[in-house]
């Protein structure tokens, strides 16, 4: 694993105690200073947007402020919380907490581990997507956070499938991405969290993905990656499920570890400022991701409004009575400072934050490795999970078991191996990510990272997360093997055999077991972290191996796999014994209760890939990860618009499983698309962009709506995602053969049909003009296909022309 020493750091100097203030205020270079023509502040101020009410009470609450006073909430301090702002008293303003992540209440007792948002992708629900934001905004705002930093809308998107936290975000499709980013905004705010969409943006690698770590006391600097993106790309494939998420009214933006061309993400002018917070009209506040400050000054001339960790924490700038010096001297306008009070009070009152907010449970220091850090002394680190905070979850167990269920992807069921037969005696199951971890819920530290001295990094059970900041202790969680012995006894009883092997490598022991079965189960994963990239695709823990060593002696083996991303098959993919495949994500808490109810037919899998498996890693684009070491790594972004399937089309590839595949245990007919024009004017922004667009009405207006009826024609209940795919004229430069633009997932009883909808809006049928600066239709014949997958479409259908 390529550079573990400097991720490791990374993760060391920041749960140290010697996070001391003696922090260099970042490089001695200000390009503020270096050009001082173009020392003046370009940002747009915020004026509220539709938020006019909390604005104004906002304004009112700044009008009585001090200088040091509106410092506050551009500086994150130490505290209870990941980021903790302290707040007003004389004001009335309480201390804010930021608190991790897109899964759930990161290094907290009693909360939910939600699947992840892969996971969720996979369901393509709707509902699904919202119960699950419902429920994370309810934990959260249970937890007295007031913001929540997540979800992941883009950042990383998925450019290479080796991404380590490819897993936070939804899907490498833009489109699929949008739509759930926009949802899962909405849903947690409706509960009165503020979200941080993150990371803004081109954060697409963890390898070098920032430049500094605090050693014994001492930053030192190492190489940091800049993505250098043309404006085609970002705008087209990079940006979409910010501009959703903004759309959706998210308060608060988190600037990412990388540079983009060549400028450090949170003191990027040109992103911040011209593209976020005037072309997308962000009225929130920018925050930056923990460290990822490098300036004081030209921080915040160029957008960052937040610093974090703040005082006496960053490595970078870390603003505080730093910036009351700038404003003194004339460096930083006060109109800034204000807009930055302004940006983060806003969604505050907009949220109704300042009525009956619970308090977050306890002022004591949390360390960031062992959860509640009770005694001083880091030596001596305790995690303090006490009873007394208030229980959040609910019944939220029913919804992670929900996408669970409906995120299964099944690959492959030949003979009718699935769903497990009634009359199957002998049912044995394999592999350690069957079985409970080894050593406990909590036994790998707040984020998951397990490592002793024998192995570096691994997994002691059934990976149900991953690990990082993205990751949530699970308050139990139901492994497959205790799931499927118990489904076994109540419906069985006296017929089926359950016996199992969980040592990935007691060939011994699974030659045998294997033999005696009639049918296998063999659940391998694949494991991914914050901090590093995969180094490969294959499974962890010689999991080829054992499905090749189950599959040699049971003529029925079924391999359930969990994973963060694509993984590589192609060792037993066509193994004649190798009777079914399902991809099962990252589930969460209630994993082997989802898996089960598809196993055993409670649930017919509907879930369909959210990103494409490969046969090879040389089937993605060329340079994935930059991980060269030369004093300034770029990623260059050179495939443009063509990320995964995308350029698997593009290029002619056969892929494995195609982007949006999914099998199911009944079987759907599809009738014939047809279209219609179908104008309507943009009702979901609740807070809308400054995008331009070159036509008639408004970006985000509706013009068409593709309908196409489906039946389920088979003899179980089931549930079919249709997929739309667009494709622009072929003279439109930059674009791949298809887009998604549309889905729908239908619940169908046996011989039932309903009718599929998919709405086409000008912003899905146009593109960036690099030259003029807006969204346009292409002139010519655009052409839409439905279908079951990227790769099973039905015939052509050309959009009428548009009076
Ligand atoms: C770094 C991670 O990149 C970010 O996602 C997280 O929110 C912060 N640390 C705070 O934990």
């Amino acid at each position: 694993m390529l550079f573990f020493n400097q991720s490791l750091l990374l993760f060391l100097g920041l749960s140290s105690s010697a996070l001391a203030s003696d922090a260099p205020d970042g490089p001695a270079e200000d390009p503020r200073l270096a050009h001082p023509e173009e020392g003046v502040y370009t940002g747009p101020l915020a004026d509220g947007g539709n938020w006019k009410h909390a604005f104004d009470k906002a304004s009112s609450l700044l009008a009585q402020m001090t200088l040091p006073e509106k410092i506050i909430f551009a500086t994150g301090h130490k505290g209870p919380c990941e980021g903790n702002i302290p707040g007003i008293e004389r004001l009335g303003i309480p201390r804010f907490c930021i608190q991790d992540g897109p899964t759930g209440l990161r290094f907290e007792g009693f909360v939910s581990q939600f699947p992840t948002a892969h996971t969720v992708a996979a369901t393509w629900d709707r509902d699904l997507m919202e119960e699950r934001g419902k429920g994370m905004g309810r934990e959260f705002r249970g937890r007295g956070v007031h913001t929540h930093l997540g979800p992941v809308t883009g950042g990383p998107l998925g450019r290479s499938p080796l991404g380590g936290r490819n897993w936070e975000g939804f899907s490498p499709d833009p489109f699929l991405s949008s739509v759930a980013s926009y949802i899962t905004v909405k849903a947690i705010q409706d509960q009165g969290v503020i979200t941080s969409l993150k990371h803004f943006i081109g954060y697409e690698q963890e390898t070098f993905r920032t430049a500094r770590w605090r050693i014994n006391g001492t930053v030192q600097t190492f190489r940091q990656i800049s993505s250098d993106i043309d404006d085609k790309t970002l705008h087209e494939t990079y940006l979409p499920s910010f501009a959703e998420a903004v759309r959706a009214g998210s308060g608060s933006v988190m600037c990412s570890y990388n540079s983009i061309n060549g400028t450090h993400a949170c003191e990027n002018d040109q992103l911040l400022n011209t593209i976020l917070k005037k072309e997308l009209a962000f009225q929130g506040f920018v925050l930056s991701d923990w460290d990822a400050t490098w300036s004081n000054m030209s921080s915040a001339l160029n957008g960052l409004d937040q610093t974090m960790p703040g005082q006496g924490f960053s490595i970078g700038g870390d603003f505080g009575a730093t910036l009351v010096d700038l404003v003194n001297e004339g460096a930083v306008p006060i109109e800034r400072i204000d807009d930055m009070v302004l940006r983060v009070l806003t969604p505050f009152f907009h949220l109704g934050q300042d009525k009956h907010f619970p308090d977050s449970p306890t002022n004591e220091p949390r360390d960031l490795t062992g959860g509640l850090l009770v005694q001083g002394n880091e030596s001596d680190l305790q995690f303090d999970l006490t009873d007394d905070i208030p229980d959040v979850q609910g019944d939220h167990w029913k919804i992670i078991r929900k996408i669970g269920e409906e995120s299964i992807t099944l690959l492959k069921n030949t003979h009718h191996s699935l769903p497990i037969k009634r009359s199957t005696r002998r049912l044995a199951v394999f592999g350690s990510d069957a079985g409970p971890s080894l050593y406990g819920l909590q036994s790998c530290g707040t984020d998951n990272y397990c490592h002793d001295r024998s192995r570096p990094y691994f997994w002691p059970g059934t990976v149900t997360t991953g690990a990082g900041s993205g990751t949530a202790w699970a308050p139990y969680v139901i492994n497959p093997l205790e799931a499927i012995t118990r489904r076994a006894r109540r419906s069985y009883t006296g017929h089926t055999q359950v016996d199992w092997v969980l040592d990935d490598t007691a060939y011994d022991y699974i030659n045998i077991t294997a033999t005696r079965a009639e049918q296998c189960l063999v659940f391998v994963s694949s494991f991914a972290f914050e901090g590093y990239d995969r180094d490969d695709l294959s499974l962890w823990n010689d999991g080829d191996r054992l499905i090749e060593t189950v599959a040699s002696h049971c003529a029925e083996t079924v391999v359930v796999i969990h994973s963060p991303g694509p993984v590589l098959m192609e060792r037993w993919i066509d193994h004649e014994n190798v009777t079914a495949v399902l991809m099962a994500y990252y589930p969460g808490q209630e994993s082997g209760n989802a898996v089960t109810n598809v196993l055993f037919g409670d649930v017919s899998p509907s879930g369909k890939l959210p990103f494409t498996l490969g046969k090879s890693l040389e089937d993605w684009p060329p340079q994935g990860i930059i991980d060269e070491l030369v004093d300034q790594p770029n990623a260059t972004f050179p495939e443009g618009n063509l990320i995964d399937y995308r350029y698997f089309d593009a290029n002619s590839i056969e892929p494995r499983f195609e982007f949006g595949f999914g099998l199911s245990y009944t079987t759907f007919e599809y009738g014939k698309a047809s279209v219609k024009v179908k104008h309507s004017k943009d009702s979901k922004a609740l807070q809308p962009t400054n995008e331009k667009f070159e036509g008639k009405g408004g970006l985000y207006d509706q013009l068409y709506v593709v309908s196409i009826d489906i039946k389920n024609t088979g003899r179980r209940s089931g549930s079919e995602v249709a997929q739309l795919y667009l494709t622009f004229p072929s003279s439109t430069p930059s674009q791949p053969p298809l887009l998604l633009r549309g889905f729908e997932k239908l619940h169908l009883k046996p011989g039932q049909t309903k009718t599929a909808h998919f709405p086409l809006r000008a912003k899905d049928l146009s593109v960036w003009s690099v030259e003029k600066q807006l969204w346009e239709i292409p002139e010519g014949e655009l052409v839409v296909r439905v279908g079951r997958s990227s790769r099973d479409l039905g015939e052509a259908i050309e959009l009428p022309e548009l009076s």
